[in-house]
């Protein structure tokens, strides 16, 4: 059984997601911790819930970036995990703490990688009059929004969608794909090698994972 750390700042419904898919046998992990950054966060509720260790890391406690890093890794090293799950985790991490856990963390993003990194992706989306948008796993590197691409799914907009109507409908696809990759990261099918991502041993298209 691999070892999982979810990193959260809000809801947590991804990380429901992939708690459900560890209850159900449909990952070959554990959730070992949940660290938020905001300890109101919903998240630490839902991992309380399901008997995960859970723990709150405020960044208004430290100095700076790097200090708030240097503890945030310390903090993930003690759980020992194999892999480090973002799951709405709404911080920026340091080139720093991205090299220590180097081809063990995976995030997911609101939008088809590469379009719209950063924030307000489904209202840039709309406002650039797209019909398709989605989400995107994809391995951690340096560079933000932009480690390669694991799995992405994709939703239509429809005119006259408002922002919330396109959020919940890529979130319906996010809570389908995050729980996928995270069991084949667990299953050992899935590695990052020098920044690609390899799925059973094959590099993956620049978009992901595609089926036949
Ligand atoms: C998710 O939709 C995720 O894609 C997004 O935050 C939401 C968290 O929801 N992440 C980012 O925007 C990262 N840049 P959740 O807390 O319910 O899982």
């Amino acid at each position: 059984m691999k070892r999982i750390l979810v990193l959260i700042s809000g809801n947590g419904s991804n990380l429901q997601a992939i708690l459900d898919a560890c209850q159900a046998g449909r990952i070959a992990g554990e959730v070992v911790a949940v660290v938020s950054n905001k300890g109101e966060a919903y998240g630490l509720t839902r991992a309380r819930n399901a008997g995960c260790a859970t723990e709150v890391l405020d960044a208004a406690h430290f100095a700076d970036r790097a200090a708030y890093d240097a503890a945030l890794g310390d903090l993930v090293a003690e759980y020992r995990p194999d892999l480090i799950v973002m799951a709405g985790f709404m911080r920026i991490l340091s080139p720093g703490f991205i090299a220590r856990f180097r081809g063990r963390m995976l995030n997911i993003h609101p939008s088809l990688l590469p379009k719209y990194q950063g924030q307000h992706t489904h209202r840039r989306a709309i406002e650039a009059g797209e019909t398709e948008h989605g989400a995107s796993v994809h391995f951690v590197t340096e560079e933000l929004d932009g480690g390669p691409v694991v799995l992405q799914a994709r939703v239509p907009i429809f005119e006259d969608d408002s922002e919330e109507e396109v959020a919940a409908r890529v979130q319906v696809q996010e809570h389908a794909i995050y729980p996928l990759v995270v069991s084949w990261f667990c299953m050992g099918r899935l590695v990052m090698m020098q920044d690609k991502a390899l799925m059973d041993g094959e590099p993956l298209e620049p978009a992901g994972y595609a089926a036949e």
